[in-house]
């Protein structure tokens, strides 16, 4: 598996499967621990997703079933939810609570899910706390997710570390909005990992769109997925996941099929797309925006 390294030192695998969307608030360890017999190593969990007991069922059995299943050739996230100060909660119990049910010493990456739910205490202290329990050891990197420059800048200004990742809604359809954001992460070193990638792929998340413009760089950019998945022998998911790979952005995906499983995790031995293909599929939406995942605030690229 290919992989791409954050500015903690450690090594994360170029794409993971995530047990949120499909597999929100849904006991998901069937198969989770089919991904991770198909040969995923990266996981991609959260506290609010109310299901890590489930990929702690995974883990263990995948442990238990195989001898190629070392812990330190799994990369397991967990992304910290809204902290309780009235029920006595902390960055820290938060996480101690995830582990406990992940049935893990440790996490690979700790993420603040989302700034918004932050307001009280405020992004800098929860960042001083996230950065306190990799000191303890209790995860291995720390970053964030749906936060948008500013909210980056704020750390760094307080002269804390920077995040090693920003996990940010990315696909055809947002890229040109989000092109500062992305500069603004390379020149700190903040790797972008995508969710929603294969959001042009999928019907429903279109469904209730009534402008015309969207509908019909939808169309263009479907042809032309399929034309250069064609092209390089590959489906249009690989193509999508290629798409994103050549960027640097580490793809987070999932899906509720096995078939499905393998064909993303094919997409590692398959053929790079050319600069040229990538570049088509970025400019193909003309900038235009649409978005699935917009109750989160890192659109806002200011
Ligand atoms: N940080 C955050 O705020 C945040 C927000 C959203 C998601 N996430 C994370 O990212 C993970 C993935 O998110 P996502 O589900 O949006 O990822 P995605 O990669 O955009 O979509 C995955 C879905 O695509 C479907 N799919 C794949 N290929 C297809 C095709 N050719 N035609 C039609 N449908 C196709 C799959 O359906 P099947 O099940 O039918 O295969 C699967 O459910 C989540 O599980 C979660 O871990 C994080």
């Amino acid at each position: 598996m290919n992989t791409l390294r954050l500015h903690s030192g450690a090594s994360i695998p170029w794409i993971g499967y995530g047990s949120g969307t499909a597999h929100y608030g849904k006991d998901c360890a069937a198969i989770t621990l089919t991904a991770l017999q198909s040969g995923f190593t990266h996981l991609d969990g959260a506290q609010a997703y109310e299901n890590e007991p489930s990929l702690g069922e995974a883990l263990s059995k995948f442990t238990q079933a195989s001898t190629s299943s070392d812990r330190k050739k799994l990369f397991i996230t967990t992304k910290l939810e809204a902290v309780s100060k009235a029920k006595g909660q902390t960055v820290e119990s938060k996480l101690r609570e995830s582990l406990q049910k992940l049935g893990l010493d440790y996490v690979d990456l700790y993420l603040v899910h989302n700034p918004k739910q932050h307001a009280e205490a405020g992004i800098v202290q929860v960042w001083k706390e996230m950065i306190k329990v990799k000191e303890l050891g209790l995860t291995k990197s720390i970053g964030v997710s749906n936060f948008n420059k500013s909210q980056i800048k704020e750390l760094l200004d307080a002269g804390l570390e920077a995040p090693t990742v920003n996990q940010i809604e990315y696909h055809p359809f947002v890229a040109q909005t989000l092109q500062p954001l992305l500069d603004f992460q390379a020149k700190h070193n903040i790797l972008t990992q995508s969710y929603g990638g294969l959001t042009p792929l999928i019907a429903s998340r279109f469904e209730k769109v009534t402008d015309a413009a969207v509908k019909e760089k939808r169309e263009a950019l479907e042809k032309l997925v399929d034309s250069i998945a064609g092209k390089n022998k590959m489906t249009t998911s690989q193509a999508l996941l290629k798409w994103l790979k050549a960027q640097g952005i580490i793809a987070i995906t999932t899906s509720t099929k096995e078939e499905r499983i393998k064909e993303y995790l094919a997409t590692d031995s398959l053929p790079d797309l050319s600069a040229e293909e990538v570049k088509e599929i970025t400019n193909v939406t003309g900038g235009i925006q649409h978005r699935t995942f917009d109750f989160v605030p890192h659109m806002d690229t200011q």
